[in-house]
């Protein structure tokens, strides 16, 4: 890796084995993109690049040049309204009322490994051998706003990950009303746009379509990035596929309000944009002030969809989650919320635990319902004590008792969120998310608190901390479970009300930042009613998070499919749930509620007592084979083979890192009769391995089950009452290489 500057110091070029960025001081003094893509090698000018041909109707910056024109110049930062008129990646207001800016390049500089983002999760190197960053320095000489442009290139992957910093110079108040993370000019649009998104228990499903000349975008203004859209896309090539190709990904690591976008000229260039979205954002600087806009991390691979996912797999794993954690393997643990919902005394809950200690489960989670007078839904958030008539001996004494059972205990909580019926509102009514004289909407009686403000964080974190230091709390499910409306703070100036998302989201990773660093051993789940906030900004506090709250597995395989295009299968909580399902009143084999589980972090939620006792024991078998192969399934390599979105059947597969061992995910969701002969072309296998498949007596070769296929098929006739199948089948092939097997 490395960043190399041209002799004139006008060029920037970042590379490593699989990319080059490169860019360039305009004449104009501001930032050229030049390339983003493949690695090619290192030259002194790269100008021919930069496309200036005569376009009538463009207008020029130059009085004596009739060809320089920033409309149709590539990028790095675009700004509007001086001879650009696509979407800007900055406008600042200043006090005169004019909105152009004009940051001209003054310097660079070049650091090693990767410097932090002050309040901000993002992507972090352990040594810094590790990457390097270059900073671009600009400036406005206008408004005096400075600006640095952000660029880590890691040692490994096709990685490229960027922010911005401004700085308020001048002596006027400047206000930044939009100032995205990052700003990507592409010489083509010749790309297929993939977006993930959805809707509650219907999360991150894959969506396509063509690029097209115009706006495309996706975002959230719910104040977290939603069900809806996630904060991440892929750019791919219409040939590229999963397994070749070109494809460019673009992740932004925050939870709050996004945008991502594309807009394609009339010239057919791309201009991406990603950043928190504009709309309602207004940060005002005073002389003086900085700001720092979360980070984006683009990468970019010649090798298909599922080398990207791949790269996005290992750097959030290992370089944004943090922790004690972040390694190791997780607990296979047993959630009451499905079981019992509302309705529990704390015998009911400690049968519930038992049981599950003598399956083999290692964590029980008490769910929602054990603070204040939180009996349904209306009263008690914002009173984080235990319910002492439902809880004797509060938190501490249960979970001691948990603990006597030789389990580990976890707790949910739900920081942000107030019911007027509690003792916290009661005391505080001023503490909510509210505009004046407006009404006030709430989202299952519950109203968001002001995290903007650091005296509401800190009450609800002696809350939290205390329960977390009297009684042994190993797993914290930290939930958020409404969208934020009215937004408005009573404590800022109305020229600052503008700024309330963007602070009500640091104030959240203020208190994460806290309680994880105080109580370094808990492990942290996040969860927004399931997957409302499933973005790689909580994955650096919490290593997994509550994929969706739909639990059906037929359901969830097009859910963890989707979301393990940016996220490892670590960080995807999946438990197994009753029949009929509680969502969608489906019943589905126990095996496939497994099968489907075990990609991920894995856990049950409901009362094994409801199973019968044959299930139980099909329970046991399921959790001594997860433990088995635990670290597999979390930590090796993941494909995706076939897509639910597309098939009847699909298929996933997971290998070990030695390529030892391989666990092929089967689904298939309604049976047929009489079915094809089929075969799954396998992934990531060593071609000269031997490998022992499990459903089948014979051994084969790594380039066998890659190029010719693994064997699938199955009659599924009725003439055949022996291996009758069903509706929502799956299977594990379980592949190991052959002791003295190999052929290198
Ligand atoms: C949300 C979560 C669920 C559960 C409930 C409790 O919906 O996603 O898993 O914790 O809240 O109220």
């Amino acid at each position: 890796m490395s960043i190399v500057v041209n002799k004139a110091g006008d060029t920037f070029h970042l590379y490593n084995d699989e990319i080059s960025y490169i860019m360039k001081v305009l004449p104009n003094e501001q930032m050229g993109q030049l390339y983003f893509g493949k690695k090619i090698r290192p030259k002194e000018d790269y100008s021919y690049l930069v496309e200036t041909h005569m376009r009538p109707m463009s207008s020029c910056v130059f009085d004596t040049d009739k060809n320089f024109s920033m409309e149709y110049i590539r990028q790095e930062y675009g700004v509007f309204g001086t001879s650009d008129y696509r979407m800007p990646a900055v406008e600042v207001l200043q006090e005169n009322g004019s909105r152009i800016s004009d940051f001209r390049y003054c310097g660079y500089r070049i650091e090693s490994g990767k410097p932090k983002l002050s309040g901000l999760p993002a992507t972090y190197t352990e040594d810094a051998s590790e990457a390097e960053t270059l900073v671009v320095e600009l400036k406005d000489p206008v408004s005096k706003m400075s600006l640095e442009l952000f660029y880590t290139i890691f040692a490994e992957g096709g990685i490229i990950a960027r922010s911005a910093r401004f700085l308020n110079e001048g002596e006027q108040d400047l206000h930044l009303t939009s100032a995205m993370s990052l700003c990507m000019d592409l010489p083509d649009s010749e790309y297929d746009w993939l977006q993930f998104s959805g809707a509650w228990a219907r999360e991150r499903y894959l969506k396509t379509r063509r690029l097209q000349q115009g706006i495309q975008s996706v975002g959230s203004m719910r104040g977290n990035s939603s069900h809806n859209h996630n904060p991440f896309i892929i750019l791919k090539r219409p040939t590229a596929d999963e397994f070749q190709g070109e494809a460019i990904g673009f992740s932004l690591i925050y939870s709050g309000n996004f945008l991502a976008q594309a807009e394609v000229d009339t010239y057919d260039a791309a201009r991406v944009l990603m950043g928190i979205h504009p709309s309602g954002f207004d940060w005002k600087l005073e002389s003086g002030e900085e700001f720092q806009t979360p980070e984006a991390v683009m990468v970019y691979t010649d090798r298909g969809l599922n080398h990207l996912s791949q790269t996005y797999h290992k750097l959030y794993q290992k370089r944004l989650a943090r922790g004690y954690w972040r390694d190791r393997e997780r607990p296979i643990l047993i959630n009451n919320w499905e079981a019992t919902y509302f309705d529990f005394t704390e015998e009911r809950l400690v049968k519930i635990a038992k049981q599950a200690k003598e399956s083999g489960i290692e964590l029980f989670v008490l769910d929602d319902g054990w603070f204040g007078k939180r009996t349904n839904e209306k009263a008690g958030l914002g009173d984080w004590v235990a319910n002492p008539e439902r809880l004797k001996n509060g938190i501490t004494g249960l979970a001691q008792r948990i603990e006597d059972l030789g389990m580990k205990f976890g707790l949910w909580f739900e920081p942000e969120m107030v019911n007027k019926d509690s003792d916290l509102y009661r005391e505080y009514p001023d503490w909510i998310i509210q505009t004046p004289n407006r009404r006030t909407s709430h989202g299952r009686f519950q109203y968001v608190l002001d995290f903007s403000r650091k005296e509401v964080v800190d009450r609800i974190y002696e809350m939290m901390a205390k329960i977390l230091s009297e009684a042994k709390v190993s797993y914290i499910k930290w939930d958020m479970n409404r969208s934020i409306t009215e937004c408005y703070s009573a404590t800022l100036p109305a020229d600052r009300q503008g700024e309330v998302y963007h602070r009500y989201i640091l104030g959240v990773y203020d208190l994460y930042e806290r309680l994880t660093s105080r109580f370094p051993e808990v492990l942290f789940e996040s969860c927004s009613s399931g997957g409302g906030r499933f973005d790689p900004g909580m994955l650096y506090y919490a290593p997994q998070g509550w994929t969706s709250d739909d639990s059906d597995a037929v359901e969830r395989i097009k859910i963890q499919y989707g979301t393990s295009y940016c996220y490892p299968i670590s960080s995807m909580g999946s438990h197994v749930s009753v029949t009929p399902n509680h969502q969608i009143n489906r019943n589905t084999p126990l095996y496939t509620r497994a099968n489907v589980a075990y990609f991920g972090t894995f856990g049950y939620e409901l009362d094994l007592s409801a199973l019968t006792e044959e299930e139980q024991e099909e329970v046991k078998e399921q959790i001594k084979f997860m433990k088995q192969y635990r670290r597999l399934f979390q930590f090796g390599t993941f494909y995706r083979l076939q897509s639910p979105f597309e098939h009847n059947i699909s298929a996933w597969m997971v290998v070990s890192e030695d390529k030892k061992t391989a666990i092929v995910g089967w689904h298939r969701v309604l049976n047929g009769i009489n079915l094809p002969y089929t075969r799954l072309h396998l992934q990531g296998l060593d071609e000269d391995m031997l490998y022992s498949v499990s459903e089948d007596d014979a051994a084969h070769y790594g380039d066998e089950l890659m190029h010719l296929g693994m064997i699938t098929t199955d009659a599924s006739s009725g003439q055949d009452e022996a291996n009758m199948r069903q509706d929502y089948d799956s299977r594990l092939y379980i592949l190991k290489a052959v002791e003295g097997g190999n052929l290198s």
